[in-house]
């Protein structure tokens, strides 16, 4: 069974940005479920196994706080084994495994990985029954709409195939892989799915604002919805939604605000082990549409260390 969710807003997984201190921050602010990065299945084992020497478990490889539940994680990689293995082993720690096929970055696609599986159907059924038979633990996919332009209709079938098989619930990112993040994403795709869908489905796509979000739950029908790009730097856009959703209101953030919420983030990020280079990207971000912000970027670049980093964006106080 699924948990609860508080909200209908969720945030989608980013590699190298939904890190575990903003995806606390996003939980903290609202959102009703958090993804981590997705994660290699291959690597998983790998880690493991070294873990396992040290009496360690895989929570120093996949960081998270008990706050951020209910927690999702999320897999990729097509080996049938490592898959069942890679599974069983973060089973124990999350509440729910997600799986990538959505991926079109060509080092993920080329290893028979993330979107390319939308147009295999053998062995996409192997997986969806490797990873439903592994865990108890309810299995949720994310996925593209299809491969290329004249096979943008495969969802349907990988949606049918997962239902059948035991899926929980899909995420829809109605691109294509050849897309990549050009164009829009085709918001009546959603529609489309959620009609031939018994399971819930989240809505993934170009969502910036509160209003983007309302008009996308009013117009597919979809359960959720999921932000990415519109979230980053900008954590405050849950509780906007959650309230326009209640209200038909929200409250505007400034600047100073988005700030001071870099800093918060700063903080939670002590607690765990992010590489310097996600930080300064994650400060790029928070500056994002400031007064000065170009500026501010380029020195931001060129920090070197933490201390470095705090001091530069406590100067761009003065330029907001
Ligand atoms: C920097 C970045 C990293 C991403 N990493 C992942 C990932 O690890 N797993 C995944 O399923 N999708 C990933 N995505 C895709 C997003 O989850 C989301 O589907 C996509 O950005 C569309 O939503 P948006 O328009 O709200 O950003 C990534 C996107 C971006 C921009």
């Amino acid at each position: 069974m699924l948990p609860k969710f508080s909200s209908k807003a969720f945030l989608a997984p980013m590699a190298g940005v939904s890190d575990p201190a903003l995806r606390l921050q996003c939980k903290l602010l609202g959102a009703g479920l958090v993804v981590t990065e997705f994660t290699n299945i291959h690597s998983i084992i790998a880690k493991e196994k070294q873990l396992k020497e040290k009496m360690r478990t895989i929570q120093e490889f996949i960081e998270f706080s008990e706050q951020e539940r209910p927690l999702s994680v999320q897999l990729f990689g097509s080996d049938l084994g490592a898959l069942e293995k890679a599974a069983k082993i973060v089973e124990p720690y999350f509440d729910i495994i997600d799986y990538n096929m959505g991926c079109p970055a060509p080092h993920i696609t080329q290893q028979m990985a993330g979107g390319a599986l939308l147009q295999e159907v053998n062995l996409t059924t192997q997986i969806f029954e490797t990873l439903v038979n592994a865990v108890k633990k309810p299995v949720t996919l994310k996925i593209r709409a299809g491969v290329t332009d004249s096979s943008k209709f495969l969802f349907k079938d990988i949606a049918q195939l997962a239902e059948d098989k035991g899926i929980k619930m899909i995420t829809f990112h109605p691109r294509t892989v050849s897309q990549g993040y050009s164009g829009n994403a085709d918001w009546k795709l959603i529609k489309e799915l959620k009609e031939i869908s018994s399971i819930p489905i989240v809505g993934n796509g170009d969502i910036t604002t509160p209003e983007d979000a309302k008009t996308m739950l009013d117009e597919t029908n979809c359960d959720y919805v999921m932000i990415g790009r519109g979230a980053m730097g900008n954590p405050f856009l849950f509780e906007q939604i959650n309230d326009y959703l209640k209200t038909g209101e929200y409250k505007q953030y400034s600047f100073k605000d988005r700030l001071n919420s870099f800093f918060d983030y700063l903080h939670l990020s002590d607690n765990y082990k992010i590489k310097f280079a996600n930080i300064k990207g994650q400060a790029m971000r928070f500056t994002k549409g400031m007064k000065g912000g170009a500026k501010l970027r380029s020195k931001i670049t060129l920090s070197k260390n933490i201390k470095e980093l705090e001091q530069i964006m406590r100067q761009a106080y003065f330029i907001s």
